[in-house]
């Protein structure tokens, strides 16, 4: 039976401040944390048994999804010191994962695409590894895919600054899209107890050996990288799921919230369990609230994130932005963020009454968690 491994255990760099405290795997979108919703996808094609390859903050992913029990699924968790890299951490699972093919999976990718079909066609490719492919309009952030366009076969495996587009023009290509099917020969491939890179390492031997294939998705994916991908990811995802209910609902609101009927919510937002929201507040479009969320009355919310426990006093303005877990926003506080330099505050982050943060000339602000900030930002 086909398993999985999820690399969890990058450092989630651009996304601190929120990774300062919250491992970049549990990040929320739309309310489920990144590899929940790649381990339910594995569910749909019968994957029982998932390794979870975690390095940094290893202790917070063990205490979130245990043994598994709580999905149906059985995890298993690698033993990694420090981060061993993409491949180096794949190899320390090798007792879990070598009697058949399993997927492979970047643990900060959300994508939507039929698991069962790209089994199928890595077994009809056979090759040592099959790699799901976006073309995406600038290639630059990722690893470049040179391919065979009929026969699916991978002439090439760039990884981000090794490929240089033609005479500097940036054309759309096909990437690597962080999701794969690999067979256990790849073992062979990564030197045990060291750091290797699957991108940088092992896939250009592969490719180099004829092993190597791509399969094409469409759809929904993206990955979570800086805070603006999560924003992104966020409403990109919700929208998905209220398109695939078919126009039955136009927000995800849990039934045990209490929102004043004086309160205007403004479809796409998605509000989680418990949360109160007092009247003449307007909530969206493109909110996401977590769970156990206060929202005080004459308050107004667009386009930003919020995440479980926050506290919002009354008359407060919130526009692009992140606020994470447990932070308290006071009176007529405002938070403006531009649209790519988002207000970022980090888990138990206090702001003041009348405090004013308005991002401005390309920069973004955040705040490290539990600060508490008392100066205006104009
Ligand atoms: N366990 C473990 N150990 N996990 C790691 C390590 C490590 O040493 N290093 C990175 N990871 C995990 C990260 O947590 C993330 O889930 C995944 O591996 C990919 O690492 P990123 O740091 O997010 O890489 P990237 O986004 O710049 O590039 C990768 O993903 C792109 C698609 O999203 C590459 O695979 C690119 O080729 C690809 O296009
Ligand atoms: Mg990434």
């Amino acid at each position: 039976m086909t398993k999985a491994i999820i690399l969890s255990g990058g450092w989630g760099t651009r996304l601190r401040p929120l990774t300062c405290t919250i491992p970049k795997s549990l990040i929320p979108i739309v309310n489920k944390p990144v590899i929940e919703r790649q381990i339910l996808l594995l569910k749909t094609v019968g994957v029982k048994e998932i390794v979870l390859a975690v390095s940094v903050m290893s202790e917070v992913v063990e205490k979130y999804f245990g043994d598994g029990r709580r999905l149906n699924v059985k995890i298993h968790y690698t033993d990694e010191k420090y981060p061993m890299g993409t491949a180096g951490a794949i190899r320390l699972a090798e007792d879990y994962l070598k009697d058949d093919n399993f997927f492979m999976l970047n643990g900060d990718v959300i994508m939507d695409f039929d698991f069962s079909d790209f089994l199928l066609s890595h077994q009809k490719y056979g090759g040592i590894g099959t790699i799901a492919s976006r073309i995406v309009e600038d290639p630059s952030r990722y690893g470049v895919l040179i391919v065979d366009k009929k026969t699916n076969q991978l002439y090439k495996f760039l990884e981000k600054e090794e490929y240089s587009p033609p005479e500097g023009k940036i054309i759309p290509m096909p990437i690597n899209a962080g999701v794969y099917l690999l067979e256990p020969t790849i073992f062979s491939y990564i030197q045990p107890k060291k750091k290797v890179s699957i991108e940088r390492e092992v896939f250009p031997r592969v490719a180099n050996d004829n092993q190597l294939f791509h399969y094409p998705i469409t759809g929904i994916w993206k990955d979570v990288g800086k805070p603006l991908d999560l924003l992104e990811a966020n409403i990109e995802l919700m929208n998905h799921i209220i398109k695939n209910l078919k126009g039955k609902v136009k927000n995800l609101i849990d039934d045990s919230v209490d929102i004043d009927p004086t309160t205007n919510i403004r479809s796409p937002c998605t509000i989680g369990k418990d949360v109160v929201i007092r009247k003449n507040c307007s909530i969206g479009p493109n909110v996401i609230i977590g769970d156990d969320v206060y929202v005080d009355k004459n308050t107004k919310i667009n386009n930003s994130l919020i995440y479980n426990e926050a506290y919002i006093s009354e008359n407060a303005s919130i526009t692009n932005a992140i606020i994470s877990d447990n932070c308290l926003i006071g009176k007529n506080v405002q938070l403006t963020g531009e649209d790519e330099n988002l207000i970022i505050l980090a888990s138990f982050v206090k702001v003041d009454k009348d405090v004013k943060l308005i991002s401005k000339n390309h920069q973004s602000i955040s705040y490290c968690h539990h600060e508490i900030v008392k100066e205006s930002i104009e």
